[in-house]
């Protein structure tokens, strides 16, 4: 059996900075409060103005990452693309970004596990790889959140966390052993679901059904979250990720490198880094800078921390997410 190993980062975040304090012009919040809470100093949103969409976006960060990995886009077998944002309810945005890029048919699958995207799309071509059915598999991660966010008091604990932006990987064939990605987890418990999620509009409660009622105090169509249920599932299970994945390939905690939690906290990801008593130059965050980015997260900071030259060759690179679904899961790569 083969393995698969990443050959290619990339990522793009749009231009437009939106700090703390440009919040204030819409709703009741502060930098303070914002900081203290999340760590979150400002986030990337759209400038509607530019070209930007979930799926331009992606197909830019996709672009870096094809050229960095030497490829070329004729030499991808298969796309993975995983947002909650898509242009389009549906088709889904893999099949834009074959046609951004000018691919050749290749299949393009979308995958739909919001903060657990990424882990997900990475255990999904890793396992079409192994089993030597491609060889170059783009993965992808992107979301537009700032175009469906409620921009007012009402809405504050969860807009003022999100932010844009894309990451892509090619994940590549290997045959060098004990390298590349060693093991993938993945869980979810639906039970709760409406914990934190968008209910409409779906085909449970379509558009007309909430354009006719024009229910002001309707808010079904802009995400939702339970903040403090959500915070206390995801530090317990953010662990036990890390140690299924950890146990499964006879790993200490000691043997990791770098860490690259998904950033839906910072607090969530410094109760993390206590927990496994990692070093600050062990673990990577950067949602100061862009806020949580949901699907795009764990690639976007992937790929900073490979830029910054914080992962080496052998290095134990451990990836773990949780969120919406809830879904939860790690990847662990020997880099
Ligand atoms: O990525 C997917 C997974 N997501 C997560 O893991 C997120 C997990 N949850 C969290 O990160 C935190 O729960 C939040 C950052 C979302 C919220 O922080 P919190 O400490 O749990 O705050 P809270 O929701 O309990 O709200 C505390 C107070 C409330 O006021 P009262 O009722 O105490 O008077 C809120 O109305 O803070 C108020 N509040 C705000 N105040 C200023 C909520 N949002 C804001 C805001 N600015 N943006």
């Amino acid at each position: 059996m083969y393995s698969s190993k990443i050959t290619g980062l990339g990522y793009y975040v749009p231009d437009n900075v939106v700090t703390n304090n440009d919040l204030t012009q819409w709703m009741e919040t502060s930098d303070e409060w914002i900081q203290e809470r999340t760590g979150i100093k400002e986030r990337r949103w759209i400038d509607p103005k530019t070209e930007d969409t979930t799926a331009v976006m992606g197909a830019k960060a996709a672009r870096i990452a094809i050229e960095r990995a030497g490829l070329t886009k004729d030499d991808i077998d298969f796309i993975v693309f995983a947002t909650l944002s898509p242009d389009m309810y549906f088709p889904g945005g893999g099949v834009q970004i074959q046609d951004m890029l000018d691919m050749p048919t290749i299949g393009a699958l979308d995958v739909r596990n919001q903060c657990s995207g990424f882990i997900y799309s990475l255990s999904v071509a890793d396992q079409f790889i192994k089993t030597g059915m491609y060889k170059n598999i783009l993965v992808i991660g992107a979301e537009n959140h700032s175009g469906g966010l409620e921009r007012s008091t009402r809405g504050r604990g969860v807009t003022v966390i999100f932010g844009d932006g894309a990451g892509a990987a090619v994940l590549s064939r290997s045959e060098e052993e004990g390298k590349g990605i060693l093991s993938s987890h993945l869980h979810s418990e639906g039970k709760h679901a409406e914990e934190l999620a968008l209910i409409g509009p779906s085909t449970n409660r379509w558009v007309p059904e909430i354009i006719e009622a024009n229910d002001p105090e309707d808010t079904s169509y802009f995400p939702h979250m339970n903040g403090q249920f959500v915070f206390k599932h995801a530090v317990v299970r953010f662990s036990e990720a890390i140690v299924e994945g950890l146990q499964a390939n006879g790993l200490e905690k000691d043997d990791i490198d770098m860490l690259i939690p998904h950033q839906a906290n910072l607090r969530i990801a410094q109760f993390i880094q206590k927990k496994f008593q990692l070093p600050n130059e062990k673990v990577y965050n950067n949602i100061m800078r862009y806020g949580n980015t949901t699907a795009a997260s764990i690639i976007i900071a992937l790929t900073e921390a490979w830029e910054e030259g914080k992962i080496k060759d052998n290095d134990l690179v451990v990836l773990a997410a949780f969120g919406s679904g809830f879904t939860w899961g790690s990847v662990v790569i020997r880099w």
